[in-house]
């Protein structure tokens, strides 16, 4: 059980979860200090530790030690969580503690400023099966007259303990390149992590990762949080040459500004943090357990196998031809069949058409529930493409609406893939999304959005609005808030979140969907990074993950049907190919894999995941769940033509023996933790392979 104390005597607050511990305090100012995050202590313990104040070096350096929430006001230095100015022109703020509630396993610390009526409130929420503190921070104006100006309001400031040294792992990319993992020195300096995109974007994630530099897969001390928000977002990791480290974040990038008008308040989004003990893949396997327990609607569930018909079809898409890919869809064994872009009004390119939904009467004479109902004949659930967000100007809606979009007054409206981003803060843009939407699921019983949006934010303006900049957070409030109506009144419809690819891939958004496309790459041996990077936050079963055809269509190179879905295999499986050019033996070997990952579903989606390296290019991830292990392994290359040998597993019983679900082989639980697992690796470039062993009982 998690739980919180108060020692009056020291002003410090004592947040034990499952297996740490997190400390703060009051200083004689009332500043909230920062006091110990990571191994459990007692109360006497952590009380010592509020007497280690750290001194100032010098005149020109910040007093008092590190803050929950690192304000900008006197002698204070470094990257400022919380920025506001005053009306008389006033900035930064000076505390009054003004109290503190606990319940339900939440602490609430409330602060006021000594002159001026504005308040803060620090939140902390802990759960009773997790290690994971959420915090958030809620910035009120109380003043009856004047508007306050919040320049930057963070959800949370983290701070580590003395180290001697630090690293940062966190996610990079592109399109096509999302969650690349980066591991490396933490400089001394003021190191930004941000997106400007409006979107969490592909190109950095709100997760990272701090370790003293020792840490590995499977020990060490690792602090990592993840920021819960969909749009704009930067964080600020700092290192200072007296060696303390630690990290402020929140949603919004730079530069924009938030006016609290008399009265007003601003919640900021959760901001996650997680210590672990157990390595990398110990807090990878915690944030996954935080996910299911925490973040997801619907985790006990499997995701089912589902067919898209993108990378199939491209735009070309008509009843006729989807009603084909359905039916061989079907006789593999998939269970939701997914129709993706171009399905809709003058939508042929990507040049026209976005905004106008309803079915291309040319491709859909009848609508859409003709195709619905033989889908649902089929066995199968209905999935279908939308882009809510985005409209083309060459479209109906945009002709009516041109004073919809996100624009500002005498700039130009910049199309990036020949589109412009719907401003959803707007009430009646919302409205309208929202009926659109509604009307849509209801009236073709459709079981499955894919919910994309494939472009940044620019010209984020809304003219005639009083605090224009709002607009940045408000758009993203507006697409979660679309979301969970429509999940509310169709409980069961299941989205999978998109955006270009793996371009909204955060906590927020899978608050209120199901999974997420991962990226519009669906290389196999390119997948192999992305998924190893997708990991370290998300568990398998919401990774989207494609078997397409071979070449692959971003990357040309070829692949053996079988590695393509082995990687896949290792999250929420589906198919991307063009089923109508597969030969019947190709056909023939899908169908099996398709049956042998439904037999070891449960074990992927539901299961601890372990990361593991073999000898050269070869890597895999082990599952277990209950008693039952499986075991995906990919050796994209032979260097030399070596052969990897063995494989170690992690996470077994000794003294158990496992039976091999597919050869009958026993093995000691011993020999495979210690010697490893020999590996029936095919020949040649690509080779890959599954094992599925089950406990034995002797
Ligand atoms: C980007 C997505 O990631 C793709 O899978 C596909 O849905 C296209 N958009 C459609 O325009």
């Amino acid at each position: 059980m998690p739980h919180l104390l108060y020692e009056a005597d020291q002003r410090l607050w004592l947040l034990s979860t499952a297996t740490t511990c997190y400390a703060i305090r009051l200083d004689e100012h009332d500043v909230v200090r920062h006091v110990h995050w990571g191994a459990p202590l007692t109360l006497d313990q952590a009380r010592v530790l509020t007497e280690r104040i750290p001194s100032p070096g010098s005149s020109f350096d910040s007093a008092g030690g590190p803050e929950e929430l690192a304000v900008e006001g006197g002698a204070r230095f470094g990257p400022a969580g919380l920025q506001v100015r005053f009306a008389n022109g006033t900035r930064g703020v000076e505390w009054r503690f003004a109290g503190h509630d606990l319940e339900d396993a939440t602490l609430r610390v409330h602060l006021a400023d000594r002159h001026y009526p504005l308040r803060l409130t620090l939140h902390y929420r802990l759960h009773d099966d997790s290690d994971v503190i959420e915090r958030w921070a809620t910035v009120e104006n109380h003043d009856d007259r004047h508007p306050v100006t919040v320049q930057r309001c963070d959800s949370a400031s983290w701070t580590l303990p003395q180290r001697a040294g630090y690293r940062v792992s966190h996610l990079v990319g592109g399109w096509n390149s999302e969650f690349q993992l980066r591991r490396a020195d933490v400089p001394v300096a003021e190191t930004v992590f941000t997106s400007r995109r409006g979107m969490t974007s592909h190109h950095a994630n709100p997760w990272l990762a701090l370790d003293d530099g020792t840490a590995a897969e499977e020990h060490g001390e690792v602090w990592s949080t993840a920021l819960a928000w969909s749009g704009s977002w930067r964080i600020t990791l700092h290192r200072d040459p007296t060696g303390r480290a630690g990290w402020t974040g929140g949603f919004g990038h730079e530069g924009l500004t938030w006016t609290l008008t008399p009265g007003q308040s601003l919640e900021t989004p959760v901001f996650a943090g997680l210590y672990s003990a157990g390595g990398f893949g110990g807090a990878s396997r915690a944030w996954h357990g935080y996910v299911r327990g925490h973040v997801l609607s619907h985790p006990d569930e499997v995701r089912p196998v589902l067919y898209n018909s993108w990378e199939a079809t491209g735009f070309d898409v008509d009843e006729p031809g989807q009603r084909n890919l359905a039916a061989r869809a079907a006789r593999l064994g998939v269970e939701l069949f997914v129709v993706d872009d171009g399905w809709f009004g003058g939508r042929v390119s990507d040049h026209s058409g976005l905004g106008d939904w309803t079915p291309n009467p040319d491709r859909f004479p009848h609508g859409l529930r003709p195709l619905a109902d033989e889908v649902h004949r089929l066995g199968m659930g209905f999935g279908l493409w939308v882009e809510p967000e985005m409209v083309n100007p060459d479209s109906d809606l945009y002709r009516a609406h041109p004073d919809w979009v996100l624009h500002m007054a005498h700039r130009g409206r910049t199309e990036l893939r020949h589109q412009l981003v719907l401003n959803l803060a707007r009430p009646d843009t919302a409205a309208w999304a929202h009926a659109w939407l509604d009307r849509l699921v209801t009236a073709n019983h459709i079981d499955f959005l894919k919910w994309d949006a494939n472009r940044s934010m620019t010209e984020a303006g809304w003219p005639g609005h009083a605090d224009p900049d709002r607009v940045w957070i408000e758009q993203t409030r507006a697409v979660h808030r679309i979301m969970d109506r429509l999940r509310a009144d169709h409980p069961d419809l299941r989205i999978e979140a998109c955006a270009g690819g793996g371009g909204r891939a955060d906590l927020a958004v899978l608050t209120r969907t199901d999974q997420v496309w991962t990226s519009d790459n669906t290389d196999p041996v390119d997948r192999i990074g992305i998924q190893h990077g997708f990991g370290q936050l998300f568990p398998a079963q919401v990774m989207g993950a494609w078997v397409t055809d071979s070449p692959n269509v971003a990357t040309a190179r070829r692949t053996p049907l079988r590695f393509r879905f082995h990687v896949a295999m290792a999250g929420a499986l589906g198919i991307g190919g063009d089923l109508a050019t597969w030969s019947e033996d190709e056909l023939k070997e899908a169908t099996g894999l398709i049956a042998t990952y439904k037999r070891i579903r449960p074990v992927v989606q539901h299961g601890a995941a372990y990361r593991l390296a073999g000898a050269g290019t070869l890597t895999a991830v082990e599952f277990t769940y209950r008693d039952e292990v499986v075991v995906l392994a990919w050796c994209p290359t032979r260097a030399f033509g070596h052969d990897p040998g063995p494989l170690r597993l992690t996470a077994l019983d000794p003294a158990a023996r496992y039976r091999d679900r597919d050869t009958g082989a026993l093995h000691s639980g011993a020999v495979l933790l210690h010697a490893g697992l020999p590996l029936a690796l095919p020949e040649g470039e690509h080779a890959s392979t599954l094992v599925h062993l089950t406990r034995i009982e002797d």
